[in-house]
């Protein structure tokens, strides 16, 4: 083409787009902005995902979040004795971007997570005891497992380095339609790859020993998942930052983030459980028959429901979670059978049995939080001091030497039990959870689109369950279904876009 021709049809070209933007159809300035948005499920994913739809969509758009129980869902603190405890999520990574942001924007404070000492138990005898002295962990390490540990924290940046790349896109606004094509855009076929593999396998390929396999790494990730090596090696990278230093929580509890979520989002909170979401046709003022979700509910012994435009569900979906039906879709929403790990959290107020851990005394004994090896004959995955969430020191036992505690096991503790780790103790208080998704690789993520203006966050789960994760699912679905909406279908599923945006400042 010459150039005389190919700038003639460059000016033709812009002369169409000016019209375009005044006549066509389905262009960004005539898509009139959605009337009504619902999200169901008022965690970490619900309530971010009500703040970015506000960002994107503007403030005329009527948003209502649905929640059955307590905003903040799996954030949640117990109260005893007139102390507030995080009993759910409790622990933020300081490279977790959106949450820093969110406690930042909002005005809220952080605690650092108190650094107690680190004991690893096989139920016999402690297999890795940490010291007060830098020094002599080095050493200890180094001798115990030689250059392993240095390898596996380089292992583990480089996964996040590569994690990380989500925050460029997303400030960018790009958008993502399944939870694969996301991990592809970070880390490729080796993100990918690594939901269908185990963490062990994973872990053993690039030649770490199953010493230090099984007396460092899967302790940790019995903390984080209450789960063996097991688990896909991406949610196993996950839960080995989890041990990094840095973590931090927020101060008066994680939950906070939400309600306050809530509130800057300017969306209308409806306590309600959903039941159901049917597709149907109605005619809106315009007069034009529109296809719309109805979000049937019940609320006290009253069933209501409402006609929404696009609808985000922000909630695990199964039968024993949801426990949502959508109804006479076309084609038929699939059931998910995504199976959740149950865990239970016990507060004990008491003084530890040391001799259950160590051969040594409670005086001498010293340490404040000890993991577990994978051991079918232990009824606990850990064990810990824990602090208040309005405390930004370290915890301090009662004048009789009693600390709170908290254990993870995946089985209510018996009173026995609770004999065999505490000398004597006060209380104990337990709070069950359908945690996280159990891990079993391959795991096959279920859909984010669910149907035309239909969305799922949860999904992203199957590759790893934490605050971030679902923060981020939430600016991806809010992204998702603003440029759906509008029919931006550049901003969708974009390839490369790392190198795209490497030369943009
Ligand atoms: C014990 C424990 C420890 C954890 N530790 C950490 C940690 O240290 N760090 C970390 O980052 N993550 C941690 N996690 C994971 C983290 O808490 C979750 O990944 C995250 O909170 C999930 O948020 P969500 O909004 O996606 O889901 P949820 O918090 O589960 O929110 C879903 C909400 O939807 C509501 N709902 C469900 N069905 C309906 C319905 N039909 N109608 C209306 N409402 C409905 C529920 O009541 C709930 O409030 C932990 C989780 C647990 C359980
Ligand atoms: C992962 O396994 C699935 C089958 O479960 C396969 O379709 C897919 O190609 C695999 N992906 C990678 C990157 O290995
Ligand atoms: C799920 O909801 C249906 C009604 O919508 C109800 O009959 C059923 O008992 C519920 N199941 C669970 C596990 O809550
Ligand atoms: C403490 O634990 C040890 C080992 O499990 C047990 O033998 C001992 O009886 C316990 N002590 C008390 C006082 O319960």
């Amino acid at each position: 083409m010459s150039r005389a021709a190919g700038e003639r049809v460059s000016s033709l070209l812009g002369l169409w787009l000016l019209l375009c933007s005044w006549v066509c159809p389905g262009s960004t300035e005539l898509q009139a902005p959605p009337d009504k948005i619902a999200v169901i499920g008022a965690g970490i994913g619900g309530t971010s995902a009500a703040y970015y739809l506000r960002q994107k969509f503007g403030k005329d758009v009527k948003i209502d979040l649905f929640e059955r129980g307590e905003v903040g869902g799996r954030l949640a603190t117990i109260t005893l004795q007139g102390q507030e405890y995080e009993a759910g999520g409790s622990v933020i990574h300081p490279l977790n971007l959106h949450m820093k942001r969110f406690v930042k924007d909002l005005g809220l404070s952080t605690i650092q997570s108190s650094g107690g000492l680190i004991g690893v138990s096989n139920g016999d005898t402690l297999v890795f005891e940490e010291s007060s002295w830098f020094i002599i962990n080095i050493i200890k390490l180094i001798w115990q497992y030689g250059f392993q540990p240095l390898r596996m924290h380089m292992w583990v940046e480089d996964v996040l380095d590569k994690f990380m790349r989500i925050y460029r896109y997303q400030s960018h606004d790009y958008a993502f339609s399944s939870v694969e094509n996301l991990l592809h855009s970070l880390g490729g076929d080796d993100f990918l790859g690594m939901l269908n593999r185990t963490f062990l396998e994973t872990l053993q390929k690039a030649g770490f020993s199953k010493k230090f396999l099984d007396e460092m790494i899967a302790p940790v990730n019995r903390l984080n998942y209450g789960q063996s090596m097991d688990v896909n090696g991406f949610v196993g990278a996950v839960s080995l930052a989890g041990a990094d230093s840095g973590l931090w929580a927020v101060e008066g509890g994680n939950k906070l983030v939400c309600s306050k979520l809530l509130q800057a989002s300017k969306s209308n909170l409806i306590s309600g459980s959903v039941m159901y979401i049917e597709e149907k046709t109605r005619t809106k003022q315009t007069g034009n028959p529109t296809r719309m979700y109805e979000v049937v509910y019940q609320t006290g012994s009253e069933t209501r429901s409402g006609f929404y435009d696009i609808v985000l569900v922000a909630t695990p979906l199964n039968r024993k979670m949801s426990n949502i039906t959508f109804l006479n879709f076309d084609p038929p929403i699939e059931e998910f059978h995504q199976y959740y790990k149950q865990i239970v959290a016990t507060f004990i107020k008491g003084k530890l049995n040391s001799t259950s851990f160590s051969s040594r005394a409670l005086d001498e004994f010293g340490l404040s939080t000890i993991l577990t090896t994978d051991n079918s004959r232990l009824f606990i995955n850990s064990i810990g001091i824990v602090s208040p969430v309005k405390e930004n020191n370290n915890p301090q036992p009662s004048t009789d030497g009693a600390f709170v505690w908290k254990t993870f096991s995946p089985e209510t503790l018996t009173n026995e039990q609770l004999l065999k780790l505490f000398l004597s103790y006060e209380y104990a208080v337990k709070q069950q959870w359908h945690a996280y998704p159990y891990y079993k690789p391959p795991d096959k993520c279920p859909p984010i689109i669910l149907h035309d203006r239909l969305y799922y966050l949860n999904g992203i789960e199957c590759a790893a369950s934490a605050m971030e994760m679902s923060a981020i699912a939430a600016h991806n679905a809010a992204l998702l279904a603003y440029h759906r909406w509008n029919g931006h279908t550049d901003m969708i599923d974009q390839e490369d876009l790392y190198e795209k945006l490497k030369t943009e400042l």
